[in-house]
């Protein structure tokens, strides 16, 4: 009997899971595919084809070619498959980028190798990929653009290569992490002094022992105008990185937080034209933010994300409950649920035409439809089937995509959450506050929401409890404190 229950529990567990749509790979066009492909052709080219000019060409020369060839090949390769696990959003421009980077520092290792330190070659496009693409691809590109060096009479001295591997991974995670302009000023200055200090220390003035094989790196032997050159690089680097913000669609941290401005036009004309769905954001942000917090997801991107997650109602604001006074409701005087259940799908579509119009990067725009997922707009398919007409459950279900990431996965949730918290009696335990929580974070589970959210059951439970910290906080703040006789404040 048991087996047959939970038999018929997985059968309708598939078949609910079939009832939304699967998670989405990334689209790359068939000119993209092959544009991707010629850079890590080219790139395995440049950095094999030293190894065939060798005079006289044996089978070992041949044999060792094809090994380096089919290295580079499939390196880099790894560099898109980790770039892709990294950003499950990245864009196929995004990834030209990181391809075209490596092919860049391999073509200008052949002409400047012999004159300009590695470090200057390697650590500024590791800062780039770190801000726009995250720690981890920027660590992948930096092994794989140190291990690989076209020209096989140039062996680097272990020293400096390691002192590379180190500047490098520092640039490589801090990048990823900085949150404004200034830090990364600082990082283009101290990276510098540092590999400065450590070249001086490990390697000292004497050149010789900065090359195996032959003079490699400092022609001049000045460890200081290297230095001197790789800030002026890296400095140069971070007036570019807006430019390739725009151009590949990089979102760095930066770019988040100036994203997340409440000055911003189009953040502005909600506060002004929809307070109630300003309101309602904020709010979320709050959620959002903690339960993000609570599973150490990205904290910058769902903050912003939720800024603009109902800039779509801008198109009708009093249509939105949050923005009527109480006194007229335009559903009611339509009093036709089709038509209402299309207004609500609307706030998307329209969502992501301001996204389009206010040029937000994708990562952001994700949060419109995400949000919503396929959801059942509840209240007017009742309202249809009380008035007997003839409907299909779709058509009262957002379009979707459900949510693809934690980040709009928790948004989904807090954004379900907002109301019935606010709502809630001040008097409420905290107990029935996480009733509450569970069960509107229960009917989404059940309903297929977060299939493809990879939120475990660990994280759900998190974020429910950084839900529940909110409320408090919420309560608090509506607990009337004791004023004194004559009314002061202190
Ligand atoms: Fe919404
Ligand atoms: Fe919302």
């Amino acid at each position: 009997m048991q087996n047959i229950t939970s038999t018929l529990k997985k059968l309708f567990y598939l078949w609910k899971r079939s009832q939304v749509p699967i998670k989405q790979p990334i689209k790359i066009s068939k000119v993209d595919n092959l544009i991707i492909f010629l850079i890590c052709i080219l790139i395995s080219i440049i950095s094999s084809y030293k190894l065939l000019l060798i005079s006289p060409l044996n089978i070992s020369n041949i044999f060792s070619w094809l090994l380096t060839f089919t290295e580079a090949y499939v390196s880099s390769w790894i560099l898109i498959l980790v770039s892709k696990k990294e950003n499950p959003t990245i864009s196929s421009r995004q990834i030209i980028l990181i391809v075209t980077l490596l092919l860049a520092v391999q073509a200008l290792k052949l002409v400047l190798a012999s004159n300009i330190s590695p470090l200057s070659l390697i650590i500024p496009p590791a800062l780039i990929i770190s801000q726009g693409m995250g720690s981890i691809t920027a660590l992948v590109w930096v092994s794989i653009a140190s291990i690989s060096w076209p020209e096989p009479e140039v062996a680097v001295n272990s020293n400096l290569f390691f002192i590379l591997l180190v500047c490098a991974s520092v640039v490589s995670l801090l990048g990823g992490r900085i949150r404004n302009r200034a830090q990364l000023l600082q990082l283009s200055i101290f990276v510098p002094i540092g590999s400065f200090l450590s070249q001086w220390i490990l390697i000292g003035k004497d050149k010789i022992f900065l090359v195996d094989k032959q003079e490699f790196v400092f022609a001049n032997g000045d460890l200081f105008s290297d230095s001197l050159l790789l800030a002026i690089v890296l400095l140069f680097t971070i007036l570019f990185i807006p430019i390739f913000e725009s151009i590949f669609g990089l979102l760095t941290k930066a770019r988040l937080l100036e994203l997340a401005d409440k000055e911003k036009p189009l953040i502005r004309r909600l506060s002004l034209e929809a307070p109630g769905t300003f309101e309602h954001t904020l709010l979320i942000c709050g959620l959002a933010e903690e339960a993000t917090r609570m599973i150490g997801g990205d904290i910058d991107l769902i903050k912003t994300g939720a800024l603009y997650h109902d800039v779509g109602k801008l198109h009708a604001p009093n249509w939105f409950i949050e923005n009527q006074d109480g006194t007229n409701n335009p559903h009611d005087e339509i009093d036709d649920p089709i038509r209402s259940a299309e207004v609500l799908q609307a706030h998307v579509d329209e969502g992501l035409k301001y996204a389009r119009k206010n040029r937000l990067p994708k990562q952001i725009a994700n949060f419109i439809p995400e949000h919503q997922g396929t959801l059942k707009m509840g209240y007017f398919f009742h309202k249809a089937k009380e008035k007997k007409i003839k409907i299909n459950e779709n058509d009262f279900r957002y379009n979707g995509p459900v949510p693809q990431s934690k980040e709009t996965a928790i948004l989904m949730l807090a954004d379900g959450c907002e109301a019935a918290l606010r709502a809630m009696n001040i008097m409420a335990s905290d107990q029935e506050a996480l009733e509450t929580i569970s069960k509107i974070i229960y009917s989404r589970q059940k309903d297929g929401q977060l299939n493809d959210s990879n939120l475990s059951r660990g994280e759900i439970f998190l974020i429910k409890r950084a839900f529940l910290n909110v409320w408090k906080r919420i309560r608090h703040r509506r607990i009337q404190y004791p004023t004194s006789k004559n009314n002061t404040f202190s």
